[in-house]
């Protein structure tokens, strides 16, 4: 039992002294280890006879029990002296440029749906969206396009093989018109909104993709007229295309669901093979392009949405936002926008802390 005593201290003793993590471990492994000289009295107590079991064990238990606590309260302290002595002498060169890292970029099509909501918040419109899984009520009656209506063909309709509780057809919306409905259903009328979203229409070309994003814009009130439509425009225009001298030619045209229709142009320029907004189309060396159909809202479908049109009128419009970025930004396939090239991404996207703001724009390309 004396040896015992003596060996556990001289561990003890060592243990203290011991001046590096490898110095504990050497003599954790010379006690505790599978040879150590602990672990191989604690195999003799198998042996034993009870007696001498009851005598020695208790010893043995706790000479090990005071080596264990010994060994990790030694390795803290030398962990913490270590990190005390590089808290005090390694420092952090602040001014070190940070390591490259791979960055992403804004989507055209995400920076210019900012765009358009930050230009109409000036003008008080709020930003409104619906379900692109539509029902056919929405996306084509309650805008004055019944079951039987020639422009219903002309939308290249993705349909849902069931229909939903209310025994209506279900379907990819093709245009963003359903939300103007949803809208009012909704919040009755006064209406300011702008609705942004995707579309969906079977076709596919170098202007065409399954998949399209549209703005639709809606005012209601009690006494607005056309001039207000072509003065939003107008101004909607001038701020996203960031030119004072953008001209439109408002034409009559066909909707359903507007009354008059009105399809609007803008003017354009050919500089160096590419086209610059600005100008009237009429002038030398400029032509019109078709660019958004709008109009007053219809009174059937005022109508639909359960407001009263002897007292609520208003105008529409509707845009492609995928149009409008290949037109600020220059990009000239449709297709590219949704192939997820990151070459292409890292081209014509916009980076997320240095997006160009409308105020300090692009301006007119070089
Ligand atoms: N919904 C039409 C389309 O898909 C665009 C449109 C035209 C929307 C005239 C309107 C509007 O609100 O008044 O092509």
């Amino acid at each position: 039992m004396e040896e015992l005593k003596t060996q556990k201290n001289t561990a003890l003793e060592a243990i203290e002294a011991a001046g590096s993590l490898d110095a504990v471990e050497a003599l954790r492994v010379d006690a505790l280890g599978k040879q150590g000289w602990i672990s191989q009295l604690l195999k003799t107590l198998g042996k034993m006879t009870p007696e001498e079991r009851q005598e020695k064990a208790p010893a043995i238990q706790q000479a090990r029990a005071e080596v264990a606590d010994a060994i990790a309260a030694r390795k803290d302290a030398l962990e913490n002296a270590e990190l005390d002595r590089r808290l005090a002498t390694e420092t952090l060169d602040l001014s070190l440029p940070a390591p490259d890292e791979a960055r992403g970029t804004v989507h055209p099509v995400s920076q210019v749906m900012d765009e358009l909501a930050e230009i109409f918040a000036d003008l008080g419109f709020a930003v409104k969206t619906g379900p692109e899984v539509e029902d056919d009520w929405h996306n084509f009656t309650a805008l004055n396009m019944d079951e039987h209506h020639p422009a219903r063909a002309m939308h290249d309709t993705f349909y849902f093989p069931d229909r939903d509780k209310e025994d209506r057809a279900m379907l990819l919306r093709t245009h963003t018109s359903p939300v103007q409905i949803r809208t009012m259903v909704n919040e009755g009328a006064p209406v300011r909104i702008i609705a942004p979203g995707r579309v969906y229409r079977s076709d596919s070309d170098a202007t065409h993709t399954p998949m399209f994003h549209q703005v639709e814009g809606l005012v209601i009130d009690r006494d607005i007229h056309l001039g207000h439509l072509k003065w939003t425009l107008e101004t909607f225009l001038k701020a996203f295309f960031e030119r004072d001298d953008i001209v439109l030619r408002l034409r009559p045209s066909y909707f359903p669901f507007t009354e008059p229709s009105v399809e609007v142009d803008v003017g354009f320029e050919i500089v160096k093979g590419r086209r610059v907004l600005g100008g009237s189309g009429d002038a030398p060396g400029h032509a019109w392009m078709e660019l958004l159909g709008s109009g007053m809202v219809n009174r059937r479908v005022i109508e639909f949405a359960g407001l009263d049109p002897d007292e609520w009128q208003g105008f529409a419009f509707g845009v492609g936002v995928d149009r409008l970025a290949m037109l600020k930004y220059g990009m000239d396939d449709l297709r590219a926008f949704f192939d997820g090239d990151i070459r292409w991404l890292q081209h014509y996207g916009f980076s997320p802390y240095d997006q160009p703001t409308l105020s300090a724009g692009v301006g007119a390309p070089a």
